[in-house]
């Protein structure tokens, strides 16, 4: 991977009504920031809560917002998914509308309190659909966290983790910093995401990728940043681009 060529498998720059970018002109603000950072790839994830659900109208208002961005923006490739947020009322639904863009993957989140039986039930819904569940930031999940927490049920399923960038950092506490590193250190399949919501939380992967590159290596930086978990890479450099051309 170049120094700086990230992609970012999860985000809400892309306005869709949920607690992300309220607009197109956010929305770019915050890929630009992304830009700077050094991603490459970028998805556009917005939320798909139990009463936020992706209904047509919605669907349709958020692809634009993002064709219409792409327009706006240089030296980024955005892309579409979703992140679920487990419901009960997604086992009736085809998990395959919600994959991350050209990924035979969906990104399901772990829910940040409660019981785990219907975050399971959702994930093996995707499984048994042919796919694969991405699981989002469980380093933050309570139930999967800290002394009492069991993330051991989680990692016997084999699923790819996307831990948060700023977890790492510890923005989420001592518990969920802990839990992102040792997950990091210990599992092949993780991939950092920034999960960018806003100005407040930015879609960046720098810092994180510095911090990981510094205390786990290169390689294991690589891997987690360079979309490789996923089976996808980000675009060429332009100056790649021409040398690939001959020209
Ligand atoms: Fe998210």
């Amino acid at each position: 991977m170049p120094a700086r060529a990230f992609v970012d498998c999860h985000s809400h720059v892309g306005p869709s009504g949920d607690d992300g970018a309220r607009n197109v002109g956010e929305g770019v603000e915050l890929c630009r920031d992304a830009v700077a950072s050094g991603t490459r790839l970028l998805y556009a994830t917005p939320h798909v809560w139990p009463d936020l659900r992706l209904h047509e109208a919605r669907e349709r208002r958020f692809r634009e917002a993002v064709a219409e961005m792409a327009t706006l923006l240089e030296g980024l490739e955005l892309r579409i998914g979703f992140e679920l947020t487990p419901d009960r009322s997604l086992l009736d639904d085809d998990p395959r509308r919600y994959r991350l863009e050209g990924t035979a993957v969906c990104l399901v989140e772990t829910p940040f309190s409660g019981g785990l039986a219907t975050f399971f039930a959702v994930a093996e819904h995707v499984e048994n659909a042919g796919l694969t569940p991405l699981i989002a930031h469980p380093e933050r999940s309570l139930s999967l966290v800290g002394t009492h927490g069991n993330v051991d049920a989680l990692l016997e399923r084999g699923w790819p983790l996307q831990l948060t960038a700023s977890s790492l950092t510890g923005r989420s506490g001592a518990d969920s910093e802990a839990l992102a590193w040792r997950l990091l250190g210990s599992c092949d399949r993780v991939v950092v995401a920034s999960d960018g919501h806003g100005h407040h939380r930015p879609a960046r992967l720098d810092v994180a990728w510095n911090a990981v590159r510094e205390r786990l290596g290169s390689e294991i930086a690589a891997r987690a940043f360079d979309g490789s978990v996923l089976g996808v890479a980000p675009p060429p450099a332009a100056d790649d681009a021409l040398s690939a051309s001959g020209s």
